[in-house]
């Protein structure tokens, strides 16, 4: 085997498995899934459909079809029994939302009894990747429920994806237009190449490990304030300096501590992350008191990071609108993280289901530098 002379910072650029489900084009801008441009796809289509695509590999090919699927996975929304009540003891001891979530799908997915990748053939890995692609929505809703005591709701059959989600959170009829900005962001954040929490997922199917595990690995790394966790922190951002007299002073002095801003930059894009234009017409189209002002700030942090960093863009990335946009529509701060694995949740069972096609595990190596071995000193007997 070869050895590396030395470590690839982030292990950036290097390739680690071939994929077909999408790709990132970060110097053009562009990704699909597929092949269907992934912002047209969450402009034309329902998130069902472009599951449906991602998982099986095709779109619906008629309403039939599309009614076919819907059936097939809007029947999978229910808690396996007793769950509930466990969800609720783990978000009464969690410090975090994110945490109690981390552990909620662990406990899902032990109540599953899925089998390990290795066990399973196709239909019966495809059969577990739904039926917790189905489920992450109803847990996250009925998290959130225990928090406050309140009981899980049912899921209604009627509702697509995004629709039951509001549902299963609020118990109020959910409102179209949230409804709609809901579902495109969810389709944008479906899968976005080899990021951090889908490499994840990756190695731990490699395994041979089952799908939960991939599941609760990919959600633990999504969680990161580099990668999702920094949904919150744009809102706090806004929050901090959002009265300020001078925006440019404030964003300036962040800088000048060597803060970085959430929400800016990206380890892909050299040109603009495609999301942000949806999400920006997006939360456009809700309104609110903090649209103007996210616009503000994007404004005068892109300018300043390009004078900072002319040879490294750092424009806004899809965190930026999307935090806007789900604040807009209700989403509690805590739980922003958590809707945006909703999403992604189906690219990393997608990108698992791949990866459990390849028999050959993941093992990177390192390259030691600590003090040399004194294998001369071990004591015998
Ligand atoms: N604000 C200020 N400076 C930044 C930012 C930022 N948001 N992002 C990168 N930089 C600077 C770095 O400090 C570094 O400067 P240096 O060369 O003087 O040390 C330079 O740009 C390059 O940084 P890297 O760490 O090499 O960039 P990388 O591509 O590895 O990081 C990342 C990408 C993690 C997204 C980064 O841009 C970041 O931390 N952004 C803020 C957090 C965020 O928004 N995360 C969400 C990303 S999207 C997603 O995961 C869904």
């Amino acid at each position: 085997m070869t050895q590396p002379d030395v470590p690839v910072p982030g292990l950036n650029g290097v390739v680690v498995a071939d994929t077909s489900i999408g790709d990132v084009r970060g110097v053009e801008g562009f990704f699909h899934y597929r092949g269907h441009s992934a912002t047209e796809l969450a402009e034309r289509y329902a998130f069902e459909d472009v599951w449906r695509l991602v998982i099986d590999g095709a779109l619906p090919t008629d309403d039939n079809d599309r009614r076919g699927f819907q059936h097939e996975v809007r029947g999978l929304r229910e808690l396996p029994p007793g769950v509930a009540a466990a969800l609720g003891e783990v978000v009464g001891q969690a410090p975090r939302f994110t945490d109690a979530v981390r552990s909620s799908f662990s406990i899902v997915a032990g109540a599953l009894d899925l089998a390990p990748l290795a066990d399973r053939g196709f239909t019966g890995r495809r059969a577990d990747a739904l039926r917790l692609g189905a489920l992450v929505p109803v847990v996250v809703a009925a998290a959130w429920r225990a928090r406050s005591g309140a009981l899980a709701l049912s899921a209604r059959p009627g509702l697509g994806h995004a629709a039951d989600f509001l549902w299963l959170l609020g118990g109020t009829e959910p409102d179209p237009v949230a409804v709609q900005a809901l579902e495109r962001y969810l389709i944008l954040t479906i899968d976005h190449g080899l990021n951090a929490s889908t490499f994840t997922a990756r190695v731990v199917a490699s395994t041979g490990c089952d799908l939960g595990g991939c599941l609760v690995a990919a959600f633990a790394a999504l969680t990161g304030p580099s990668h999702g966790g920094a949904l919150g922190q744009v809102l706090d951002l806004l929050d901090e300096i959002g009265d300020d007299d001078d925006l440019e002073t404030s964003i300036r002095a962040k800088l000048d501590r060597g803060e970085r801003l959430p929400g800016f930059g990206h380890a892909v894009y050299r040109t603009a992350d495609p999301r942000t234009a949806v999400l920006a017409d997006v939360a456009s189209r809700l309104g609110g008191a903090r649209l103007e002002l996210a616009r503000e700030i994007r404004v005068v942090a892109d300018r300043l990071l390009a004078e900072r960093k002319p040879e490294r863009p750092l424009q806004s990335n899809v965190d930026y609108f999307a935090a806007v946009t789900l604040e807009a529509i209700g989403i509690p701060r805590p739980m922003l993280t958590a809707v945006f694995a909703i999403g992604r949740c189906i690219g990393w069972l997608a990108h698992s289901l791949e990866q459990a096609d390849d028999t050959k595990l993941i093992r990177r190596s390192s390259r030691y530098v600590g003090r040399d071995p004194v294998m001369a000193s071990y004591a015998v007997g």
